[in-house]
């Protein structure tokens, strides 16, 4: 950032150029506007993800790129990123699968949390979000790390299944929700017994519990909740979230088999 922007952002509290990146980062979420989250709740995740986080300039770097190329501002923010990476290093990780890249923010989590010795393969529909994710790996230096299969993440997964790939010790469902019950379905498949499954955005601002709702989104989400419920391989619970990102929420299961 420059110095001309960074006049810019000290209404925000930039007080020296070092904390601009932060500050600038915040800027893009607002600027997007799409979450409607109250002041006290960004305080908090800014706060936590100042102490705990310490978010780097790479992934500083990738949300930028998503503003800059058009791209969803849909990823996880940082105190969720290291929240799915904790979970990842509980349990081991080494294996991961994603459905729903975007521009590779939560991937880059995945990959540095398995480390070196892990794999993580992340399905992507939109060539475009595919192709800066690709670039962002490499910036990240962990494109040894990453997999990423373009097209249809149903077909990618269905191809998964096909090519007996070794199971997965994590999952992570966070790409159009309509689909969600399907990636459950291929979830179920191709995750190891007791591995676990972790799906994005539950919550919706409440909409899920609004019966009035017509939107797929959310019929999409009831039923990969319904689902879960009704199988007795499935142990799972969910999580309200407030935050950066608003009001919304994960469920995370283990997978017994
Ligand atoms: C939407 C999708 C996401 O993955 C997310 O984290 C937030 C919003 C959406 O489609 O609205
Ligand atoms: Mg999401």
């Amino acid at each position: 950032m420059d110095v001309a922007d960074a006049g810019r952002y000290k209404k925000w509290g930039a007080k020296t150029a070092a904390s601009c990146g932060r500050i600038y980062n915040v800027y893009l979420l607002r600027r997007e506007n799409m979450y409607k989250s109250e002041e006290n709740w960004r305080m908090i995740d800014e706060y936590f993800i100042e102490q705990l986080v310490k978010e780097d300039e790479i992934l500083l770097e990738v949300k930028k790129s998503a503003v800059m190329n058009n791209v969803p501002s849909h990823e996880v923010v940082a105190n969720q990123g290291k929240f799915l990476s904790v979970i990842a290093q509980m349990i081991n990780a080494k294996r991961i699968l994603e459905f729903g890249t975007l521009a590779g923010y939560s991937t880059i989590w995945f990959a540095r949390a398995v480390g070196l010795s892990g794999h993580v393969i992340t399905l992507e529909i939109n060539k475009n979000y595919a192709k800066l994710a690709r670039e962002n790996f490499k910036k990240a230096k962990v494109s040894e790390i990453i997999e990423l299969i373009e097209g249809p993440a149903l077909q990618s997964a269905q191809k998964l299944v096909n090519f007996n790939v070794e199971p997965f010790d994590l999952i992570f469902i966070d790409a159009d929700k309509p689909n969600n019950p399907n990636y459950l379905e291929y979830a179920i498949k191709l995750i190891r017994p007791g591995g676990v499954v972790i799906c994005d955005n539950v919550v919706r601002n409440g909409e899920i519990c609004n019966p009035d709702s017509q939107d797929d989104r959310v019929y999409g989400v009831r039923k990969f909740i319904t689902d879960m419920a009704l199988n007795p391989l499935i142990s799972a619970t969910a999580l309200q979230t407030v935050g950066l990102k608003g009001w919304d929420g994960f469920t995370i299961a283990v997978i017994k088999k």
